[in-house]
């Protein structure tokens, strides 16, 4: 898989997003997040990032921060956001559901710029 590190944060430029295609490119609050059950490692998104914030998931794993935001990326889809009472899991399409508009907390508590 693929993942969205710190750069996205307050950017949220939002090309990766279109070039995807899977659709499996999330916009949160701040970030967007990849949902590595669903990608299928094209890397389109990796080349479109204005803010070269996307990596591949094994490069990320010798990074500290961007390894953070691997395990973070699964937490956004696993565990219950801010304003909602259930996990996304595996919602099948970001454009089923639109803009979630919530993040994690390690997104959220980052520091604005
Ligand atoms: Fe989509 Fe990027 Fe994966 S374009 S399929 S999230 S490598």
């Amino acid at each position: 898989s693929y993942v969205i590190g710190a750069a996205c944060i307050d950017v949220l430029d939002r090309s990766c997003v279109e070039v995807c295609p899977v659709d499996c490119i999330y916009v949160g609050e701040r970030k967007s997040y990849i949902n590595a059950a669903a990608c299928i490692d094209c890397g389109a998104c990796e080349v479109e990032c204005p803010v070269s914030a996307i990596v591949v998931d094994r490069v990320a794993r010798r990074d500290e921060t961007l390894n953070a935001h691997l395990e973070d990326s699964l937490l956004f889809f696993a565990q219950p956001l801010p304003g909602r009472a259930l996990p996304l899991g595996d919602p099948g399409g970001a454009r089923n559901i639109g803009e979630v508009g919530a993040d994690t907390a390690l997104v959220a508590g980052h520091p604005a710029p």
